[in-house]
């Protein structure tokens, strides 16, 4: 005899934390799980697993978790069998800690390892794996199903080797493994008869791409060559880069292809050589700033976007203002801007650190600056004609919404269109995040 919860999929929950990287492979771990029985909810109280696919990058991460697991304690108690995973940095950081401190965790998975989510999940007892394999897990992942809409994301590169003081990524993600350039290219195509039309490669130093290619190796630039050939795919973006893998072939293709668009997210973090030395990023402000001219030379219309940590230790307020006149010198489109916090295990972790309130000063001088530009560089598109790749419909009747070439969020009144339709359109409004368009003929 069965009864219904036998025969009913079993519902997975997932919360994501942190960076495209992770949205990516959440959507890679539903697919696995997909594959054994699962459907996504988005509704934890109705999930037979809750899986919670962390970040490491930012304050307190792994304290966030542990007190979101201990929110999940009633949950658990009032379903029993219900199973409880966690993937992502904080699982590679932390390992067993979590299984130790969190007994309700049924399973610690970490980036390298999703592919053997389902046998973990069904396996008895307490599951752990955190190793680096060798092997590619993307080999293991079931072929991509569900797609959402015409754009999507293709994971080339992890890891990272740069070691910036401040950062986890090298202990969590491992050093740097690209992938192949033929299954990337296959990917890509399968994607695209599937109807996607843009494709932002993405790596956590996706500018040190250096997989195999038919003829050696290929840097980034070759392989977004050779993706530009795919019929069918309008678009194509990359993120997140190091100003240092930035090479002259890949300035180039910013000139050279159509199809890469001419936004890019270039990280800088400060613009004091001495913090930059001290956060061993290898490259000065004056070389960022050449940097930006010649990828301004190659794509003059480039909108140019950042990340900036304020009060990392040490941090004068020469050192604040010299960041603040290169954001002055480039002028961005967006940016990121983060409040230094030490990641225990990272050599800047050892040092002293900034009292809080300098730290709230220097990030709110610097998010002011920030979203000034941002807003003059919305205005100066008012006017222009630019494409925009439709991706769902808007809140208004007959609205569409999608992202310009310049990944401007872009509203248009279009009662005909559909998603997946690239059009030109003629911007009319810039609000505060988003910008009015009206279609233009043909
Ligand atoms: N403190 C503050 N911000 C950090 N980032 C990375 N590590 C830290 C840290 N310890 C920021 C950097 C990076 C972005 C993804 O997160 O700006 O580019
Ligand atoms: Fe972290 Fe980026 Fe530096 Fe790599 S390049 S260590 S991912 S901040």
């Amino acid at each position: 005899m069965t009864d219904s919860s036998d025969t009913a999929p079993k519902k997975l929950f997932i919360k994501t934390y942190g960076c495209q990287m992770n949205v990516y492979d959440s959507e890679r771990m539903a697919e696995a799980m997909g594959a054994n029985g699962y459907v996504t909810t988005e509704n934890a109280e109705e999930a037979d697993m809750v899986l919670l696919n962390t970040c490491h990058i930012r304050e307190k991460a792994a304290e966030k978790v542990y007190s979101d697991l201990g929110r999940l304690r009633p949950l658990k108690a009032a379903k029993p069998g219900m199973k409880i995973g966690v993937a992502g940095c904080v699982a590679q950081a932390e390992g067993a800690e979590i299984l130790r401190r969190m007994p309700l965790v049924d399973l610690v998975v970490g980036p390298q390892s999703y592919h053997r989510l389902p046998e973990m999940v069904a396996a008895e007892g307490q599951q752990i794996d955190t190793d680096f394999p060798l092997e590619d897990k993307f080999d293991h992942l079931p072929e991509r199903k569900a797609l959402r809409g015409p754009t999507a994301f293709l994971t080339v590169q992890e890891g990272c080797d740069k070691f910036c003081a401040f950062c986890v990524v090298p202990y969590t993600r491992g050093s740097e493994v690209s992938r192949p350039a033929a299954r990337l290219l296959a990917e890509a195509r399968d994607l695209v008869t599937r109807g996607v039309r843009e494709i932002t490669l993405l790596g956590q130093n996706v500018n040190g791409y250096h997989g195999a290619g038919e003829d050696g190796v290929w840097g980034l630039s070759r392989l977004l060559r050779e993706m530009a050939g795919i019929e069918g795919l309008e678009r194509l973006r990359y993120t997140t880069s190091h100003p240092n893998d930035m090479d002259d072939d890949l300035i180039a293709a910013h000139g050279d292809l159509p199809q890469l668009m001419p936004y890019l997210h270039l990280p800088v973090q400060s613009g004091s050589d001495r913090i930059l030395k001290a956060m061993n990023r290898k490259h000065t402000a004056e070389h960022y700033l050449r940097l930006i001219e010649r990828i301004r030379a190659a794509r003059p219309d480039i909108l140019l976007s950042s990340d900036f940590i304020v009060g990392f230790p040490g941090e004068t307020d020469r050192d604040f203002e010299d960041t603040m006149d290169l954001i002055r010198a480039v002028g961005f489109g967006a940016a990121f801007s983060f409040k230094y916090s030490a990641r225990p295990g990272t050599p800047a972790a050892e040092k002293p650190e900034l009292p809080a309130e300098l730290c709230d000063t220097r990030l709110h001088a610097l998010q002011a600056l920030i979203t000034d530009q941002q807003r003059a560089a919305q205005a100066a598109m008012v006017g222009r004609e630019v494409g925009v790749l439709y991706e769902k419909p808007g809140r208004m009747p007959g609205q569409m919404v999608g992202k310009s070439d310049h990944l401007h969020a872009v509203h248009v009144m279009d009662p005909t269109g559909k998603v997946g339709e690239l059009v030109r359109v003629r911007v009319i409004a810039a609000a505060p995040n988003s910008l009015a368009a009206e279609r233009l003929p043909g």
